[in-house]
């Protein structure tokens, strides 16, 4: 195993980046890494585009250069008491342990499979390529190597581009709810990048089916946060406004079927 850390850590190029590896590698993670890269999915894991409580994300690249996400979750510090409240009552999940571990792991293949069902249903998220154990490899959001900015991060340059994500924004809601039949429950400007001018959502792992018994109550607070986002940049959405215009925008695609 040491061996194998050590060969891992020639994936890393930067000094500083070699620092958080030690960190956040402990030696299932390393081998989580492994496989993955022996899948193909990547060869090089290049820098850290976020560390956060929950997870870091790595840029990183595969034979042919082409750029992937790798989110790597950690297990002694995430909230695996909060992460229960979605998995438990999410009819895919049934039979899981209830050590920490156990739930991160389950988490990732949740969001995994809440990828897959969003991308189907051509809600825009990134690509899912693979995971194992708590690393997600997914498609890279952004432009020339460049991660693409959080909604919340972006400078707006008009009101049409505003209203145009605003747009985007119903559309996906109601791709996922009525196409893919999930609901994001934690959707709001910190979770949508904007990459040449389009919206993509992200972090998708607390996504529950619309089955699942707190499904209205994480969708009506998704509206919510949406609604507040808009009305803040000046486009006066009220809860009502958004819920409806969901709806309506799920009828549509139902006929269109
Ligand atoms: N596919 C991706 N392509 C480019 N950047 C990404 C991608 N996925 C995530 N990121 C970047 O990493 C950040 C964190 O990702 P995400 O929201 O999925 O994690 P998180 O669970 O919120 O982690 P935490 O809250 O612990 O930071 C995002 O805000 C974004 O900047
Ligand atoms: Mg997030």
């Amino acid at each position: 195993m040491k061996r194998e850390i050590e060969t891992l850590k020639n994936y890393i190029s930067e000094e500083k980046d070699r620092k958080i590896f030690a960190q956040v590698f402990d030696a299932n993670a390393v081998m989580a890494i492994h496989v993955l890269a022996t899948r193909g999915l990547f060869d090089l894991l290049e820098f850290v585009v976020s560390t956060g409580k929950e997870a870091h994300v790595f840029r990183a690249t595969d034979v042919s250069g082409n750029y992937r996400a790798v989110k790597l979750y950690k297990i002694e510090t995430s909230d695996f008491r909060n992460m229960q409240k979605y998995i438990v009552g999410d009819r895919r999940f049934k039979s899981i342990g209830s050590d920490k571990r156990s739930i991160v792991y389950a988490w990732v293949r949740k969001e995994y499979k809440n990828l897959v069902l969003a991308s189907e249903a051509k809600a825009r998220v990134p690509l899912p390529l693979g995971f194992k154990d708590n690393a997600l490899v997914m498609e890279f959001i952004g432009s020339n190597g460049k991660a693409a900015p959080r909604l919340k991060d972006f400078k707006v340059e008009s009101i049409e581009q505003l209203e145009g994500f605003y747009l985007q924004t119903i559309e996906f809601m109601a791709r996922m709810f009525y196409g893919a039949g999930i609901v994001h429950a934690d959707l709001s400007e910190y979770n949508a990048l904007v990459n040449d001018n389009e919206l993509v959502f992200i972090d998708l792992g607390q996504a529950v089916l619309r089955t699942h018994p707190s499904a209205r109550e994480f969708f009506e607070r998704d509206v919510k946060n949406v609604a507040d986002f808009y009305s803040k940049k000046g486009l006066r959405k009220s809860f009502e406004e958004v819920y409806g215009a969901v709806k309506a925008k799920g009828k549509e695609t139902k006929k269109k079927k």
